[in-house]
């Protein structure tokens, strides 16, 4: 079973339940869709947590990027921009060199799949439309390919033969079967910002072994990752919209 993880955005609140969740099942690989930093308090100790799971596959996000290297923020708005200026001051000079150094998407998962942060046509473009799928699957080979940055778990079936795409929102905690002659690109949600109305953190498990996923929607103190960006001085409707999933 592979755990599938993005946009952490250092709200550390949400990683523990997440590691509090995968202690107790078989995991045998972390992945990572980027965006481990930016936006919340606790840079330092997300990376530590981070670094710890000994994660097999990651990629970069655009603030993992915009922390570590000065002049990558030029598209970001202000409150992001302020909290990756932030970011980039607190990080260790190690976590910095780390993200820095972070490979960009896509990158394959040993024979089972393909992740990346944006479009696997495009680190940073963002994948919300079925007509931005359909694009997006010419960028990448292969059955599957996992993508975040939008924050918004969905999953997008293309049947190539009947010429059909199909947009799925898959129900938390049940187990969704893909099919043998369809591909997909599939993204798990956010950990640390969700921002389709529901607060819960999200993530995905995969049994590469049956070719089925799961959607995992869980509770979190999102009360104590706001308080920490509030006393950080961070911009604070990065804490308010943890309340909303916004
Ligand atoms: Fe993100």
């Amino acid at each position: 079973m592979d755990l599938i993880l993005s946009d952490i955005h250092s709200n550390l609140q949400a990683l523990n339940v997440v590691l509090r969740y995968a202690r107790r099942r078989a995991i045998q690989r972390f992945v990572l869709l980027g965006d481990v930093v930016g936006y919340g308090a606790q840079p330092n100790q997300v990376m530590e947590k981070v670094l710890g799971m000994k994660p097999r596959f990651i990629v970069r996000g655009n603030h993992d990027r915009a922390c570590s290297v000065r002049g990558a923020d030029q598209h970001f708005s202000l409150p992001a921009k302020g909290a990756a200026h932030w970011t980039r001051d607190r990080l260790s000079r190690e976590n910095l060199r780390i993200l820095r150094n972070l490979p960009a998407g896509p990158l394959a998962v040993g024979e089972d799949y393909v992740i990346s942060h944006g479009s696997p046509l495009d680190e940073d473009s963002y994948l919300l439309h079925p007509q931005d799928a359909l694009e997006a699957f010419d960028g990448f080979e292969g059955p599957l390919c996992f993508f975040g940055h939008t924050h918004l778990p969905c999953c997008f079936e293309l049947d190539e033969v009947a010429q059909v795409l199909t947009p799925y929102l898959l129900e938390p905690g049940e187990w969704f079967q893909l099919k043998k002659d369809c591909r997909y690109l599939v993204n798990p949600g956010s950990v640390g910002q969700p921002r389709d109305r529901d607060p819960r953190l999200s993530f995905m498990t995969y049994d590469t072994r049956r070719k089925r996923l799961k959607l995992h929607r869980l509770e979190y103190d999102h009360s104590g990752a706001a308080r920490e960006i509030l006393e950080a001085r961070l911009h604070p409707n990065l804490a308010e919209r943890l309340f909303y999933g916004i």
